[in-house]
């Protein structure tokens, strides 16, 4: 698929809602909310599960819009898209290389456990993140796909040469193979998604049937696409996020809060009745 990385800051998209939450009588408790998730998962098969930066809030990352975020503090034409790298590598390394510390000292929450543990209950699962912090894998997910690439992962800006890397540079490292700029193995603004991935992600949401989307304003397409593939074909959507978001439109159960909070609650209930 050659759709390329574009967010609400590059680009306005007019989109199409199917129905509302509907909440007879709107006086449903969070509570209430967390048990009908739970009922939802025990009465499901194929599992999607949809997760951004705010799963990784209260691991101590940043997330990258609203107050405080990475993109009040820096510039995203600088530090995430081709250009910016061609300009500035090592601007741009020191950035990522500061992440990859955050990540290094960091470490999973009972959010990322509890999304582990779900994937221990489906057999038939997919985790498609949009986080670069490896923090899934760290927490124990195996079936995942990094719609973003990996902080951890380091490509030749001329070459076929990949490595993984926990190097914290002081300078832009070289290929050992050809001697060019390395590049974080990220997708940046403006390029395109590894197909495989896309493939992988978007074969599975057409399956779905629900997708559990955590932490994500939800407006970075193509990633956002995947919620949107399981509503049309009558999936169902749980949301889990601080705020309301696009999915929050098309959510069939939306719970305001801290994913490392109701996660574990959801996943619990689950269990009490699976
Ligand atoms: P955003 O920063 O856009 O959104 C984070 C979301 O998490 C917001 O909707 C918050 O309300 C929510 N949130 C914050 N803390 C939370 C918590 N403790 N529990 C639950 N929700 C919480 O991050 P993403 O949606 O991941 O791409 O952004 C998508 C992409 O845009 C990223 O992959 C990145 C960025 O530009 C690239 O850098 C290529
Ligand atoms: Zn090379």
């Amino acid at each position: 698929m050659g759709v390329c990385l574009q967010g609400g800051e590059f680009a306005r998209k007019v989109k199409k809602f199917g129905k509302s939450e509907i909440v007879v009588g709107g006086m449903e408790t969070q509570d209430e909310k967390i048990l009908r998730a739970a009922r939802i998962l025990a009465d499901t098969q194929t599992l999607m599960v949809f997760t951004g930066a705010g799963v990784s809030a209260e691991s101590g990352f940043p997330t990258f819009r609203g107050k405080d975020g990475l993109w009040d503090q820096y510039e995203i034409q600088k530090m995430a898209t081709p250009e910016g790298f061609v300009q500035d590598p090592a601007a741009v390394w020191e950035w990522y290389c500061w992440r990859r510390g955050l990540v290094l000292e960091g470490k999973p929450n009972p959010g990322h456990y509890a999304i582990a543990e779900l994937e221990r209950s489906f057999e038939d699962f997919l985790l498609a993140t949009q986080n670069v912090d490896n923090l899934h894998r760290v927490a124990g997910n195996e079936k995942i796909v990094e719609l973003h690439g990996n902080i951890f992962a380091e490509k030749c800006t001329r070459c076929d040469f990949r490595r993984w890397s926990e190097e914290i540079y002081t300078e832009p490292p070289h290929c050992p193979k050809c001697g060019a700029l390395l590049r974080p193995d990220v997708v940046w603004f403006g390029e395109p998604l590894d197909p495989k991935d896309v493939e992988r992600a978007w074969s599975f949401a057409e399956r779905a049937d629900t997708i559990l989307v955590v932490g994500t304003s939800a407006v970075v397409y193509p990633a956002a696409q995947l919620p949107e593939i399981v509503h049309a074909r009558g999936g169902r959507v749980i949301e889990v996020n601080l705020d309301s978001t696009p999915v929050t439109l098309i959510a069939t159960v939306s719970i305001r809060g801290k994913s490392g909070e109701i996660l574990p609650k959801i996943v619990e209930h689950f269990k009490a009745i699976s």
